[in-house]
């Protein structure tokens, strides 16, 4: 259907060689299924497109931060963007190299960039003056050297699905202006515990032009010419995240696209490259099977009411995005205007917008039925909630033929537990 990991096999989705229901019978609903291929040849793309500008592809954890995912992408070689100490910590559990981390964020806290320092990660992405002096300080206290890269605001508009994800545009909380970003010039330059190791920026998440990339580093390129000039030995230029994916079947850039442009950009330039892929290496990696549990029709409407809802996936509610959803017994295709029904799939919560597809075209679902929702690896999991006090979902590995939990499904102890000290 999407890819090779995820296809209809006859009357079966499959995900890689395992049927979709047998998942689903054995690990019950709702499950997030990870397909490892997937995940390999997502980074892969990356790593390789870049190949000429020595990449450093540091997988943006946010967007699918499983312990197991995060094991099998340094196997392929991956380094790692981080944005908490929490996430810091998860690279380190799986033996990721800390000279393999760098730190984003525009809050870290005094505790954060301590342990950072300590753990020996190989830059921070600093987001601004004051937290420039901050890490100063906690390094002059440690008698530690920071590595900064500093985050610049391009203004770059790149178009993205949603406002919520742009964040290299003017009137975003992102990153440093030009003006600022001269005086922390001045301040890195006067201060000994700083060395200044890259250039960051990154415009947004889910963009689909490969040339927006290509904008923002030749923005940038000035800047990078004048700290050269001014005697820093600069080694990344960090182009952040971004890279935009298919939700619903269409063509979209593959990286090679957007290595085409950026590529002799940055080789310009005389750097290495450093990359922050998230949803293109994690989006079309995973789906997560739902069952319907009822079929319901209101004043002309039909729900299929499905174990998902909102807290296991919230992109639908929050960014109105669009995911594809489809049973796992009947081959996928293109349905006319005149077929199926139209249908809302939405969950048990108690609110109108816990839905996960409206007003969609379907082939018609049966109770029972499970259906996949698709390009559900990006920010999936990782944003799901307790809302409604509901478990967490299960997370489910699949490579090859072999699948096995790799979270499991939350109890109801694991949720009533850290507050039972409370009425004691
Ligand atoms: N680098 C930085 C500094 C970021 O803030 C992000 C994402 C990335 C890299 C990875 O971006 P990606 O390659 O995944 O586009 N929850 C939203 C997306 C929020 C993105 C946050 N930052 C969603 O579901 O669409």
């Amino acid at each position: 259907m999407f890819n090779e990991f995820f296809r209809y096999d006859g009357d079966q989705l499959m995900c890689e060689g395992i049927a979709a229901d047998e998942l689903a019978g054995k690990f019950g609903t709702p499950l997030y299924v990870y397909s490892a291929g997937a995940f390999r040849k997502q980074y892969r793309e990356i790593a390789d497109s870049f190949s000429a500008v020595k990449p450093l592809v540091c997988y943006s954890i946010k967007s699918c931060s499983n312990l197991s995912i995060l094991k099998l992408l340094k196997e392929e070689g991956a380094a790692f963007d981080c944005v908490s100490k929490g996430e810091v910590m998860r690279a380190l559990k799986i033996g990721a190299d800390p000279k393999t981390l760098v730190f984003a964020g525009v809050g870290k806290t005094e505790d954060e960039i301590e342990h950072a320092l300590r753990v020996g990660i190989l830059m921070f992405n600093v987001e601004s003056e004051s937290e420039l002096k901050r890490i100063a300080g906690v390094a002059s206290r440690l008698k530690m050297m920071a590595s900064v890269a500093l985050r610049l605001l391009p203004d770059v508009d790149p178009k993205v699905q949603h406002a919520y994800t742009s964040t290299g545009a003017k009137g975003s909380k992102f990153g440093v202006d030009l003006d600022t970003a001269e005086r922390c010039l001045s301040f890195i330059k006067s201060t000994p515990s700083l060395a200044l190791k890259g250039i960051h920026f990154h415009i947004g998440s889910g963009y689909k032009d490969p040339l927006k990339q290509a904008e923002a580093v030749q923005k940038v390129a000035p800047f990078i010419k004048q700290v050269r000039d001014r005697g820093f030995p600069l080694e990344f230029l960090n182009v952040g995240g971004g890279f935009g994916i298919s939700y619903d079947g269409s063509v979209w850039p593959k990286a090679s696209e957007f290595a085409k442009h950026t590529v002799p950009a940055v080789k310009e330039l005389g750097l290495r490259i450093a990359l922050e892929p998230g949803r293109y290496i994690a989006g079309n990696s995973a789906i997560i099977l739902a069952r319907v549990h009822y079929v319901k029709e209101s004043l002309g409407k039909t729900f299929a009411i499905t174990d998902a809802a909102m807290n296991d996936l919230i992109r639908p509610s929050l960014y109105q995005a669009y995911h594809r959803i489809w049973p796992t017994r009947t081959p996928w295709r293109e349905l006319k205007e005149t077929e199926g029904v139209i249908c809302d799939v939405v969950g048990p919560i108690c609110e109108s917008g816990d839905f996960l597809a409206k007003d969609r075209r379907m082939t018609k679902v049966k109770e029972g039925d499970c259906l996949a929702i698709f390009s559900a690896g990006a920010y999936g999991f990782v944003m799901s909630s307790n809302y409604n006090t509901r478990p967490r979902a299960a997370e489910v590995l699949v490579d090859g033929k072999n699948a096995r939990v790799v979270r499991e499904r939350e109890t109801y102890d694991n949720l009533l537990g850290p507050e039972l000290s409370g009425i004691a």
